[in-house]
């Protein structure tokens, strides 16, 4: 396994739009990139991480949000749907956005479907902390940092920030 490099805000290539994963895409290659992307999310560490932020422009995502860092799930050409009407506040991150928290709005509970590494499709209903991860890392297969959901000011504040972090 290799760590991967993980772009930072405002690269321009986290606005790209991933494309699914065809059934000829499973390959040794394919599970090698779920392999580095979860020993890349481990290191770092966080709890989410999307092919989008390491470059590679396929709609694949790794999560992990256990406390003990034991329960890996990979998303392929994920899909969700809100289960009600309900909208909820919490705190995020982003590896993409070193040092930087901001609260975000996002649908509290949903329905996921996405296929695993083999292939096979996968169905789960989720709340909480997993349901924003889902929708942060689906966000950013879609080229959405949740910067983007911040005042102009913020964005701006982030964009500076982050600017002079990387010429440092
Ligand atoms: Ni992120």
């Amino acid at each position: 396994m290799s760590l991967l490099n993980i772009l930072e805000y405002p690269d321009p290539r986290l606005r790209t739009q991933a494309s699914p994963v065809t059934p000829e895409e499973f390959t040794d290659g394919l599970q090698k990139q779920i392999d580095d992307m979860f020993e890349t999310m481990y290191a770092a560490p966080g709890i989410g991480l999307a092919a989008t932020q390491v470059d590679y422009h396929k709609q694949l995502i790794v999560i992990d949000v256990s406390e003990t860092k034991d329960q890996p799930l990979v998303l392929i050409n994920p899909e969700y749907t809100p289960l009600d009407d309900e909208w909820e506040m919490m705190q995020e991150g982003c590896l993409s956005v070193p040092e930087y928290y901001a609260d975000v709005k996002r649908h509290t509970r949903i329905q996921v479907k996405a296929l695993d590494r083999d292939g096979q499709l996968q169905t789960f209903d989720c709340d909480g902390l997993l349901a924003h991860c889902v929708q942060h890392e689906v966000d950013h297969l879609r080229g959405i940092v949740f910067v983007d959901y911040l005042s102009r000011l913020k964005q701006e504040r982030v964009r500076k920030k982050l600017i002079k972090r990387q010429r440092a």
